[in-house]
């Protein structure tokens, strides 16, 4: 960014969970790492009627808390690019005090001013009306960031794309998927399309089926109040995890230009084959986490978490089956599951290949020839080829022998996803930011699915928390010998 560049940023919903896990951390980060403009202002808009001493102690805990690499040293340094806005975000009079900090006499005039709406969706609208009542619209040099879920439906995130467009233009509107910004789904793209023998496989030829597993060990901490109402689908699958397939799946771009890359993920939601009613079930599995252990601690089950409503029949574990019905994935399942309060974090892509269409070694002590699986994991950025070798002796054995590297040399410091999303806000490169229609496209094929269970409201599957979700979830699976894959 040039050093002159002056920008202001409005965290809507400064006190909120994603912004203590999230945006305070990526934000203090940055700032250390010099790439935050000195002169840039945060007004971080709340609720609760603090102080100046008050927001601060509150930034300050959650930095303790969530904050890597945390030094108290550069808090004050930090501190200084703060003001808190006290507010209401359905209240005309707190959008004119907005507007009275924001073109405070004195300050130079910002090149741009960005709101990030780190709000409950249900808010999204009535703030976007009230910023643009108060003057920031389609002509203003203002970014709107829009985090997901964009809409609770295919329905609500057209017409909430249409508000949208009402008072702000398409080149202001910044649809954040956070994952998009994690290296590793970035270094997906290099790894097809970089590498000229993994492309050439990369096809229903040679593979088996593909899984997309995001992993959570937490549980739902203190958001049930969002939560409860989206629910595992809407929260994690319809777009991380769909993201994430659509980085696998897609064909090479034309260029890495934001909009030829979008459209090759939109041409796969596109060729996803939809769901008819009464597939459903076999295509999707829905359960809750039970009360459990862990990493050693007793943890209460979903229903017992503070604000949940009883007998919540809300996911907090999905998996999915989707076809790809195009030339390159014709037949191949892609299985996808996501859940919380399982035994790790992880996220992972694997990859399994076909069976050799000989069983050359029948005879022998091998027997069976198991099939290869190419492993990604984009927790630990791993990457893990696993083929076999013969084992040396005179006997015809075999073993795997694990190819497996991590993406990152020592030394070599990671970026938060954030901490790049933001970067590129400040910046107004859209390129890793969400087009409407790949939304629009990912909720038509989610769409049947919450269609069905929104009418199951009597019953949900449990599973103790601390294990990787019910058993029934291989229900989904096409073959016997299919199963699902940890990735660590
Ligand atoms: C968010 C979800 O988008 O992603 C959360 O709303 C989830 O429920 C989080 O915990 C996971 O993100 P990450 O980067 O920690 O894998």
């Amino acid at each position: 960014m040039e050093e002159h560049c002056i920008c202001q940023f409005v965290i809507f919903g400064a006190t909120g969970d994603l912004s203590s896990r999230k945006l305070l951390p990526a934000l203090y980060h940055l700032q250390c790492a010099g790439r935050m403009p000195e002169d840039m202002r945060i007004f971080a808009f709340g609720r609760r009627a603090w102080n100046r001493e008050e927001w601060e102690e509150f930034l300050r805990g959650q930095l303790e808390r969530f904050t890597e690499g945390y030094r108290p040293e550069h808090f004050r340094r930090f501190c200084r690019h703060f003001h808190y806005i006290q507010g209401e975000l359905h209240e005309p009079a707190s959008y004119a005090e907005l507007v009275r900090v924001l073109t405070h006499k004195g300050s130079d005039r910002p090149d741009s001013t960005i709101f990030y709406l780190a709000i409950r969706p249900a808010d999204f609208l009535p703030v976007i009306q009230q910023l643009s009542a108060a003057g920031f619209s389609q002509d203003s040099d203002c970014r709107i960031v829009i985090e997901k879920p964009f809409g609770e439906d295919l329905e609500s995130a057209v017409q909430l794309n249409e508000h949208l467009h009402r008072h702000f233009r398409e080149e202001q509107i910044y649809r954040i998927d956070h994952y998009l910004g994690k290296e590793i789904v970035q270094n997906l793209l290099v790894f097809r399309f970089a590498n000229l023998p993994i492309e050439t496989v990369w096809n229903r030829n040679y593979i088996d089926h593909v899984q997309i597993t995001v992993a959570e060990d937490l549980g739902v901490e203190n958001r049930a109040g969002y939560y409860d109402q989206a629910g595992a689908l809407r929260d994690m699958l319809q777009n991380h995890l769909m993201q994430i397939l659509t980085l696998v799946a897609m064909e090479p771009p034309p260029s890495l230009e934001a909009d030829a890359l979008r459209d090759e993920k939109v041409k796969v939601l596109r060729s996803i084959r939809s769901i008819p009613k009464i597939a459903i079930h076999a295509h999707a599995l829905r359960a809750q986490y039970g009360p459990g252990t862990v990493d050693g601690k007793n943890v209460p089950g979903y229903q017992d978490e503070p604000g949940v409503t009883r007998n919540s029949v809300t996911e907090t574990y999905v998996a999915v089956k989707f076809y790809i019905d195009n030339w390159r994935w014709r037949g191949v399942p892609f299985y996808l599951r996501t859940g919380k309060r399982m035994p790790a974090k992880t996220s992972s892509v694997a990859i399994r290949f076909r069976h050799t269409p000989q069983q050359l070694f029948q005879e022998t002590p091998i027997e069976r020839i198991e099939p290869n699986w190419i492993l990604l994991s984009l927790e630990t950025e791993n990457l893990n080829i696993e083929i076999h070798v013969k084992e040396p002796g005179l006997e015809m054995k075999m073993r795997p022998l694990q190819l497996n590297a991590s993406y990152r040399r020592d030394g070599e410091k990671e970026l938060d996803a954030y901490e790049a999303l933001l970067l590129d806000v400040m910046e107004g490169d859209r390129a890793l930011f969400i087009r409407f229609d790949e939304v629009e496209w990912a909720w038509r094929v989610v769409d049947p699915i919450l269609k069905t269970w929104s009418r199951e409201m009597d019953y949900i599957i449990t599973y103790p928390a601390g294990t990787w979700g019910p058993e029934e979830a291989t229900r989904i699976m096409d073959k016997e010998d299919q199963y699902w894959r940890i990735v660590l």
